[in-house]
């Protein structure tokens, strides 16, 4: 075994037909992309309400698209890192598995890995709020960069936005109803990279144990969730995931 050494663990997992695994800002962090709380996170220097709400977009669209413009040019640079991978050859392990995010940065998908149940969006898609018309990333930078002041507007005349999640918005039902589906089915559910403080998603690993699943938290830090967890993985997602990973597949050999 590369990193389990809890019997408790070893046990649940030689069990386990469904595997859950939610991810937060965190997975992506050693990917370059920062995190919203915690040390140097984004939400320690910049305020939400301002940036990450419709209001603010409405009164204030040149501000809030140039920084999810920079966001997005953030996020093409950045590669998955060894977690994201882990977390794509995991998905042939268990009879079955899910992975949902909370990220919006595709970096599981550009890992390889395939239904990533989105619960907050994508910032690489785009669309207008008033004909619903959908922008490819390269159709939206075309968009913005001969936009007047910064500001996109579609054919139609309807500003365009990224296609996330901001506060006081609802989350797209199917994704969350597929994310619950997953929660209450699953036998070991790993929390990684998360805070766990934005809910429904951190309603999600309480669920899941609440069904009798095993939770895992792999976390740099102690968060809200460690109390509940069975067991706590400290340290660098990119680094234990690989060898979790590595010790989940000698525990369930494919049949
Ligand atoms: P947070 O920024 O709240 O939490 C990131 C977590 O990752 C923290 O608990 C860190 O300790 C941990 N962490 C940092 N680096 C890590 C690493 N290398 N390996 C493992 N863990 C690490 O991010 P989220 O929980 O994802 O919402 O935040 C949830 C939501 O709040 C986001 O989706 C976003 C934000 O407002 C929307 O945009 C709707």
């Amino acid at each position: 075994m590369k990193i389990l050494s809890d019997p408790s663990a070893i046990e649940a997992i030689k069990k386990a037909k469904n595997i859950v695994a939610l991810t937060g800002a965190g997975i992506s962090a050693e990917s370059g992309i920062p995190t919203f709380r915690g040390e140097n996170g984004l939400w320690t220097k910049l305020s939400p309400e301002e940036l990450a709400s419709f209001e603010s977009f409405y009164q204030n669209t040149a501000v809030v698209m140039e920084w999810y413009k920079h966001r997005q040019e953030v996020i093409k640079k950045c590669k998955p890192n060894p977690g994201h991978y882990a977390l794509c050859e995991l998905s042939s392990v268990p009879e079955h598995f899910n992975l949902i995010t909370q990220n919006i940065d595709g970096l599981h998908q550009r890992a390889g890995s395939r239904d990533v149940v989105e619960l907050h969006g994508n910032l690489l898609e785009n669309y207008c709020v008033r004909c619903g018309q959908k922008y490819s990333i390269e159709e939206f930078d075309d968009v913005f960069n001969n936009a007047m002041n910064h500001v996109p507007r579609c054919n139609c005349g309807g500003l365009i936005r990224p296609n996330v999640v901001w506060f006081g918005e609802a989350l797209p039902r199917e994704n969350l109803e597929l994310a619950y589906n997953a929660t209450i089915q699953s036998d070991v559910f790993l929390s990684i990279g998360t805070s766990a403080q934005v809910r429904p998603a951190a309603d999600l690993p309480v669920l899941a144990k609440q069904g009798g699943a095993f939770l895992i938290e792999i976390n740099t830090q102690h968060t809200v969730l460690s109390e509940e967890a069975d067991l706590i993985l400290q340290g660098n997602s990119g680094e234990i995931l690989p060898q979790l990973v590595e010790d989940i597949k000698t525990l369930l050999p494919k049949a």
